[in-house]
């Protein structure tokens, strides 16, 4: 009875001693956890391998967040979430035949509608969720390119603009709907994760629709330092507010 009752306290005093760390808006992973973000995202690294997994898979995989994006975008997403793929996370799922061209059906946004403290703490947790093996510091912000040429491999030879969305001037978004938007890629991503993935985007995801395609290192550093001077326009901030 002594015993049970030293055990009842010391449980008692324990809970006490981890409560104020379970309340604190804080802790990034709880905000996480009670929000049920995995119940739509893959959390722990469990890449779908097959098909079926693929074509019921909610949303996008977050288990390496922090090597993709800035925290900044994180943290301004998990308030008030933009669309980033117009054709949603499958696009087989929410694209149906039309009388000339497939029709979208209006996918779903991110259901993510967190306060700003926990924004704050769940951007800083998902930032800790890195792939050890990406190479980092190759991506050199303002380094000097040929624009043009990088413009002519995303829109001619490399076709990327067949699945990607973006800004061909003042605003003008063209491209293919069936991948993420890249007009705001700069403000989102991290550079040295768009380098790696542009090289071998089954490196992140074993059945990515991205072709793996064949090119000199260089080339890819050029694209991604074009990728990452895609910005939002003033005009899309302006309509966003
Ligand atoms: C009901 C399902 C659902 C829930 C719950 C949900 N999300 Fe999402 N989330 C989505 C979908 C769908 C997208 C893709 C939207 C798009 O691309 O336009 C998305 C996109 C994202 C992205 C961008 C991913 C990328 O690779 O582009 C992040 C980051 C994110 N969600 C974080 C969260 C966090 C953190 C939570 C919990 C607070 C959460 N989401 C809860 C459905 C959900
Ligand atoms: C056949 C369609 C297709 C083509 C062509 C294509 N991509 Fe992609 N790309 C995708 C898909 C699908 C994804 C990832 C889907 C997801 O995360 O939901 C992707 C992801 C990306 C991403 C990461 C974006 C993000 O926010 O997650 C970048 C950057 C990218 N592609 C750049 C390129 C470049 C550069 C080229 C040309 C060399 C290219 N893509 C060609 C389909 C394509």
């Amino acid at each position: 009875m002594k015993i049970a009752k030293t055990y009842l306290l010391m449980t008692l005093f324990s809970l006490w001693l981890a409560a104020p760390h379970i309340s604190m808006a804080a802790d990034g992973k709880t905000v996480i956890e009670q929000n049920r973000c995995a119940g739509c995202h893959e959390m722990n690294g469990g890449k779908a391998g097959t098909i079926a997994e693929v074509l019921s898979k909610k949303a996008p995989d977050l288990f390496y967040a922090g090597s993709k994006f800035q925290e900044k975008f994180l943290t301004k997403f998990l308030q008030r979430p933009n669309r980033i793929r117009p054709a949603g996370t499958v696009f087989l799922n929410y694209t149906a035949p039309g009388p000339e061209i497939d029709q979208i059906q209006e996918p779903p946004l991110c259901a993510s509608r967190l306060s700003r403290e926990d924004a704050v703490a769940a951007a800083q947790y998902l930032m800790t969720l890195k792939d050890p093996d990406m190479p980092t510091g190759i991506y050199k912000p303002g380094t000097e390119f040929a624009k043009a040429n990088a413009k002519m491999i995303f829109h001619k030879s490399g076709a990327c603009n067949a699945c990607h969305q973006v800004d061909v001037g003042n605003g003008d978004i063209k491209g293919g709907v069936s991948a993420p938007t890249l007009y705001d890629a700069g403000d989102r991503l991290n550079g040295d994760w768009v380098l790696s993935y542009i090289k071998d985007p089954q490196h992140w995801d074993p059945k990515a629709w991205m072709p793996k395609r064949e090119l000199p290192d260089s080339t890819w550093q050029l694209l991604t330092n074009f990728i990452m001077t895609m910005k939002k326009s003033e005009e899309m901030k302006k309509a966003e507010k």
